[in-house]
């Protein structure tokens, strides 16, 4: 509703969420973290038909960190089957609403089975040219940083491309999301106040809006509240504002 009463002009665009509190939520109700994973994953598509509905270009969720194989093996290899599982399930859904998947990370360190089946939902959906949904999974931001580099280097060695010509608008096109419009908003769940090597480059300018809220909670409301704060936010790019002289 709030959103509606805005400028659609100045909406966000693309939003990159950090979705933080499932253990936490699970730990709560006595439950074993897996219990929150699951929950979050509902929370997840309810933010994903949020951005369908509103029309954002692109969404980007952080579902799994480069530093997250240094839990529990068990909770790793829960995660890997919901990962799968969720794959799966939610391909139909995909299609239906013309939502283009991608996963963003390293997925060469995925067994073969997820790898074969990421490749498959990217490849189904490529052409659809609703809403971008992109899944950090085994994502850094410094492994993008540097994965990036290598391409550079490469093609420096190859001798496409002369050190000099090396800006930032051809780094931009060799890591992820290039294609895509810039971050707008970062909104972090779970009460914490930093970025956990989620996107570096890409968030150079965007807005962050932090909540307590745990993610397994995180609903319409509290995603129009992080929407309607990002519309109050002066966006200066390091101008000043015009004033009347
Ligand atoms: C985020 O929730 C999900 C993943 C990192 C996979 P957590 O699992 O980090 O939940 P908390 O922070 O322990 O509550
Ligand atoms: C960040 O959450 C990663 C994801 C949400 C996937 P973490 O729970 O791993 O972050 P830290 O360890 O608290 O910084
Ligand atoms: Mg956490």
């Amino acid at each position: 509703m709030l959103l509606e009463q805005h400028n659609i002009i100045n909406q966000p665009r693309h939003i990159a969420i950090i979705m933080d509190g499932n253990g936490r939520w699970a730990n709560n109700r006595g439950k074993m973290r897996i219990f929150g994973h699951k929950a979050g994953l509902e929370s997840a598509k309810r933010a994903v038909n949020f951005a369908i509905k509103h029309r954002f270009n692109a969404l980007t969720l952080y579902a799994f960190s480069s530093e997250n194989w240094n839990r529990p093996k068990q909770e790793v290899s829960d995660l890997m089957e919901l990962f799968l599982y969720s794959l799966n399930h939610t391909i139909h859904s995909l299609q239906k609403n013309n939502v283009r998947l991608k996963i963003i990370g390293d997925i060469s360190q995925f067994n073969l089975r997820l790898q074969k089946y990421i490749k498959k939902t990217e490849q189904l959906t490529h052409k659809n040219n609703g809403l971008n949904l992109n899944i950090a999974a085994n994502y850094g931001g410094r492994w993008d940083i540097i994965q990036g580099v290598k391409k550079i280097v490469d093609k420096v060695q190859k001798g496409s491309l002369y050190p000099e010509q090396i800006n930032e608008s051809i780094f931009c096109k060799l890591i992820s999301m290039n294609e895509l419009m810039p971050v707008d908003l970062v909104i972090r769940t779970g009460g914490e106040y930093r970025i956990s090597n989620f996107l570096l480059w890409q968030i150079a300018y965007s807005e962050l809006f932090f909540t307590d809220v745990l993610w397994p909670d995180f609903n319409h409301d509290i995603f129009s509240s992080a929407i309607s704060s990002f519309l109050k936010r002066k966006r200066r790019f390091g101008h000043i504002e015009q004033t009347v002289m």
